[in-house]
């Protein structure tokens, strides 16, 4: 079974969702651990009720990014790990974990890249009152939310919507097709 780990730094919904598919057999692989950078971040908990191993950081106990991510890659190699899945990671993936899991970073963002990268895509959307909008998977390269498309999926934002609607749209999308994709790559993965 492929050995993945998830990073992320907020909530978590996108995790839980990740791990309800494995429990509900819609995906097959074992989540070794959750890297997160905020100590007080709610998906810690999550990760701790299900016995997941966890790696918590705070960037500024390190001299540099380097420093870190070095510290993170040594753990993924330890665990063994193949597939690296951010799901709310607020930080920029540097050259120390992109080169040795090239092509096996991916990313899910809330607009339909490449319109409306960087924070608060939901609220980008909004404010500038676009009819279509969605959820982009991608796979992460040095830029912001610029690396190669895996998949989308569109939302049209109705009249009636508010931001808080539109988020719970654009949620229940993400918490369907984070994991659905997530299951294809690792499938395309074992047939190759
Ligand atoms: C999601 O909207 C995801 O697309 C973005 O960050 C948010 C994380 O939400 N990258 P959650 O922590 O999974 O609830």
């Amino acid at each position: 079974m492929k050995r993945i780990a998830i990073f992320a730094s907020g909530t978590g919904s996108n995790f839980d969702a990740i791990i309800q598919a494995v429990d509900e057999g819609k995906l097959d692989c074992e989540i070794e651990l959750l890297v997160c950078d905020r100590s007080n971040a709610p998906v810690i908990e999550k990760a701790q009720a299900k016995n997941i191993d966890t790696f918590i950081f705070r960037a500024k106990n390190y001299s540099d990014k380097a420093a870190y991510e070095q510290e993170i890659l040594n753990i993924c190699r330890e665990k063994e790990i193949e597939w690296i899945f951010l799901a709310g990671y607020m930080r920029l993936i540097g050259p120390t974990l992109l080169k040795p899991f090239e092509s096996r970073i991916v990313n899910i963002h809330p607009s339909l890249l490449p319109a409306f990268p960087g924070k608060d895509a939901i609220g980008q959307a909004f404010d500038k009152q676009v009819k279509i909008t969605g959820v982009t998977i991608h796979f992460v390269d040095n830029g912001m939310d610029t690396g190669p498309i895996i998949e989308q999926e569109a939302v049209r934002i109705e009249a009636a919507d508010t931001k808080a609607t539109l988020q719970k749209k654009i949620q229940a999308i993400e918490h369907r097709l984070y994991p659905s994709v997530i299951h294809s790559l690792l499938v395309e993965e074992e047939v190759k």
